[in-house]
């Protein structure tokens, strides 16, 4: 199966040495990536700025801000089977972003800023995908109520929840833990353990609800 994949932050300028971004190191989509990979499967991956590699054997398109990874999801998804959804990507950008370097002027410096392009829920809505659709909700409170939610207001077939408040897991460290939330209030719990291998168990989760809508459509 083809399978796209967006991992990482986006950088969301402010002038031409500064940005607004977030504390996603991409290990987790980079994870997924390398594990749908291992397991046969065509990988796009669209990444937002992060310190790792280009993992081999994938088309690996590097993007910066939540607008050019918009772009590029835009033009690769109709390909795909399957979409996951892992990024970081910024929620709100700069309305204004200078063309030179903002100076220390005045004593206080207020931002305006805007909503950047909502990718997943896009997918169904704007870009028309009909394949499988995962996404990820990192909250601090209310995880599965607020996983559910998005889940159905974005039409997906799992969202994974990942509880960012815990030390240890998540944003930028090598493990982490995460909660399935399927359709129904179905949910499954993965314990905590390297960000690789919570990606292999996640990736047979995901081909298998694939596997299941593809025979659904068969029939
Ligand atoms: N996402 C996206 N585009 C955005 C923001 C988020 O594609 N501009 C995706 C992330 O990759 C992740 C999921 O949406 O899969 C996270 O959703 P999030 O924005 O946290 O949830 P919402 O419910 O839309 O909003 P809130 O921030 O209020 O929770």
């Amino acid at each position: 199966m083809h399978i796209l994949i967006t991992a990482g932050p986006t950088r969301e300028p402010l002038d031409p040495v500064r940005y607004l971004t977030n504390r996603s190191s991409g290990k987790m989509g980079y994870a997924l990536a390398e594990a749908a990979r291992d397991a046969g499967h065509q990988v796009t991956l669209i990444s937002g700025p992060v310190h790792l590699s280009a993992p081999e054997g994938m088309e690996v398109i590097r993007v910066d801000s939540a607008r050019q990874m918009f772009l590029a999801v835009q033009n690769h998804i109709t390909k795909v089977a399957i979409a996951i959804f892992s990024a970081a990507v910024a929620d709100y950008r700069p309305v204004m972003q200078a063309d030179q370097k903002i100076k220390k002027n005045a004593a206080s410096l207020t931002l305006q800023l805007e909503r950047t392009e909502d990718i997943l829920g896009s997918a169904r809505s704007v870009f028309g995908f009909k394949g499988t659709l995962v996404g990820f909700a990192a909250e601090t409170e209310n995880l599965i109520a607020n996983a559910q939610d998005k889940l159905s207001r974005k039409g997906c077939d799992l969202v994974v929840a990942n509880d960012v408040s815990q030390a240890g897991i998540g944003f930028d460290s090598s493990e982490n833990a995460v909660t399935l939330c399927f359709p129904g209030a179905k949910t499954v719990n993965l314990p905590q353990q390297s960000k690789m291998l919570l990606a292999r168990d996640l990736m047979h989760h995901i081909i298998r609800i694939a596997s299941d809508t593809d025979t659904g459509r068969a029939d």
